[in-house]
């Protein structure tokens, strides 16, 4: 599914609204986004998903050469290919896309610090690298960087993960799993390293952002049956996000989020999928018989 939003260049000819296209991805609720500069026909690849079927093992590329075709099809060529954070219920495809294009992955710089986290859950050998050298660019707080000629700044935030960051070029953010959809809510904070506290700091960064910024969601979970659905305004999260019309501070914030995390079963592909993306959306190395096997550690997320 993919819906586009291209939007007009500003009078001092910097892209202000730049063009987004998503895809949704129905079996992990992901939406992967393609952010792109028309005028130089540059583009990034944002939360690209490796499919992956956990009954039978078995790893597919068909999310990944959809973003391929795309691009292709516009003739766009692909800068960057970025993380928000380091997925819980999905692999990341960065890994294969860099294989198939050269572009440089990035994500942001306290990956260093999950990894450390999920080095220990899967007990990893020593040569496991926590360093976050299997991207190509850490991307610390505030830093800014370049697709075509679109300038795009990073916001660190936290609080889903150690480690999440949102992209905001012009009127568009990325913001995956902070702020869902205003008729669904926020993230959940339950995962290792997770904190409502500093999701409710983070979400604040988010307000701050111009009225009509366009912010882009990580997930849709269709709440009633809906269509999906991934853009909203700060506008509209203000006026209408159910969680944050419950709780209007932090301590309510974070005390509600605790209640509902409480509720909620673990993803079903955690701890398949975080030791393939703490490796940068890589695959373990194949076996002597050619074959890739993932750790699967017992009682480590008792809850
Ligand atoms: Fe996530």
């Amino acid at each position: 599914m993919n819906e586009s939003s291209p939007r007009p260049r500003a009078p001092d000819g910097r892209m202000k609204s730049p063009t987004v296209d998503a895809f949704f991805e129905p079996r992990t609720c992901s939406v992967q986004y393609v952010l792109s500069d028309p005028s130089s026909g540059r583009c990034a690849l944002i939360d690209p998903v490796l499919d992956y079927d956990e009954t039978c093992g078995a790893t597919a590329t068909i999310s990944a050469d959809g973003l391929l075709a795309f691009a292709r099809e516009r003739g766009l060529t692909i800068d960057w290919i970025l993380d928000t954070h380091p997925h819980a219920d999905h692999f990341s495809a960065a890994g294969y896309l860099r294989e198939k294009t050269g572009a440089k992955t990035a994500i942001g710089e306290h990956v260093t610090k999950v990894q450390t986290l999920w080095k220990a859950i899967y007990n990893l050998p020593d040569t496991f690298r926590t360093d976050g050298s299997q991207w190509d660019r850490l991307f610390a707080d505030g830093e800014i960087f370049r697709v075509g000629n679109l300038d795009v700044s990073v916001l660190f935030s936290p609080g889903h993960t150690l480690a999440s960051i949102s992209y905001v070029a012009g009127d568009a953010a990325f913001i995956h799993d902070t702020l869902l959809m205003p008729d669904f809510g926020t993230a959940r904070c339950d995962f290792p390293g997770g904190d409502a506290q500093a999701l409710w700091g983070s979400i604040q960064r988010i307000l701050a952002l111009p009225d009509l910024t366009r912010l882009f969601c990580g997930h849709d979970y269709q709440p009633g049956g809906r269509p999906p659905a991934w853009e909203s305004t700060v506008a509209e999260q203000r006026a209408s996000n159910v969680h944050l019309t419950q709780a209007g501070d932090e301590a309510t914030f974070a005390a509600l989020r605790r209640a509902r995390d409480a509720t909620l079963p673990m993803p079903k592909l955690i701890l398949h999928a975080l030791q393939v993306n703490i490796a940068g959306g890589r695959l373990p190395a194949s076996e002597s018989n050619g074959t890739s096997y993932l750790r699967l550690p017992l009682n480590a997320l008792k809850r």
